[in-house]
């Protein structure tokens, strides 16, 4: 037994609370240490409806550029996208604190930064931005949470770099490449990050990360002691099949439900079962 952020107490092992009240950067913030953060991403308002109450946050990723969108990594989201699918979102969920993941050259300089975060307040009812990159780029975070834009930090794992790096490479695998992460986690930090996501490192390297710092870290493929988990919905719902990494667990077989039910649509279609009288006017 153990107490949640709202000071009941409740059995963890069994998840029966839902989400009540609007989150903010300040509930995360208490979160940490105390009850684990669960965030999922959304792209469109009809799944945002679905995770609304059941997570705190709802991350619009990138990641859509490759489960949606169907290209080969993320690099070519635009601004534009982002902002799109961010409205969908905002249409979709009230309750959970909403971030718009900032693409591929949209921070490149810290005057386009602040005008594609600007953008992402004033066009989007988004409470954070997320940007990825260490301390090489808490100046930029530093001048986006000067200007009261809240951002998500996102090291480690860094898609963004896939091209430019060679591949996804899992970090953290020696005390050198340990030291060189809780250092981007202290810069983002001391740039004003509320929080941070922790992607495709060794356990050891989010759990020293997370005893670093004092925000919330969100791991992904980051093990089982960083302050949150995220994962990709299309992942964990079975529904994207063109890789599945080693971290994702999958909560239902989304892709083969789809199939089994496309396929008696198209039988009972051909067999002039479908529609019957219960479904004509
Ligand atoms: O784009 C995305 O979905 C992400 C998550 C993997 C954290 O950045």
């Amino acid at each position: 037994m153990s107490k949640n952020i709202e000071g009941t107490v409740k059995d963890m092992s069994i998840h029966t609370a839902k989400i009540a009240k609007k989150v903010t950067v300040s509930t995360l913030s208490k979160m940490k240490g105390v009850e684990p953060i669960t965030m999922v991403t959304a792209y469109d308002a009809l799944f945002a409806k679905l995770f609304d109450g059941e997570v705190e946050m709802i991350l619009v990723g990138d990641s859509l550029n490759m489960s949606f969108l169907g290209k080969e990594d993320t690099l070519s989201a635009t601004m534009d996208q982002m902002i799109y699918h961010t409205q969908a979102v905002c249409n979709g969920a009230t309750l959970p604190l909403i971030v718009l993941d900032m693409p591929f050259g949209s921070y490149r300089t810290p005057e386009i930064a602040l005008a594609n975060a600007t953008r992402a307040y004033q066009e989007t009812d988004a409470q954070a931005v997320k940007i990825e990159g260490g301390k090489d780029r808490a100046f930029i975070v530093e001048l986006l949470t000067q200007n009261s834009i809240a951002v998500l930090g996102h090291i480690g794992l860094m898609p963004q770099f896939v091209r430019s790096t060679g591949g996804y490479k899992i970090r953290g695998k020696d005390q050198a490449d340990i030291d060189r992460l809780v250092e981007d986690a202290l810069a983002l930090e001391k740039a004003g990050a509320f929080a941070i996501v922790v992607e495709g490192v060794k356990q050891e390297a989010s759990q020293a990360i997370t005893q670093a710092i004092s925000i919330p870290t969100i791991g992904i493929g980051a093990g089982n002691s960083t302050d949150g988990q995220v994962l990709v919905w299309s992942d964990m719902f079975g529904f994207f099949e063109s890789f599945k990494p080693k971290f994702v667990k999958q909560y239902m077989d989304g892709a083969t439900q789809i199939r089994e039910g496309l396929s008696m649509y198209r039988d009972e279609v051909k067999g002039r079962e479908f529609p019957s009288e219960e479904f004509s006017y």
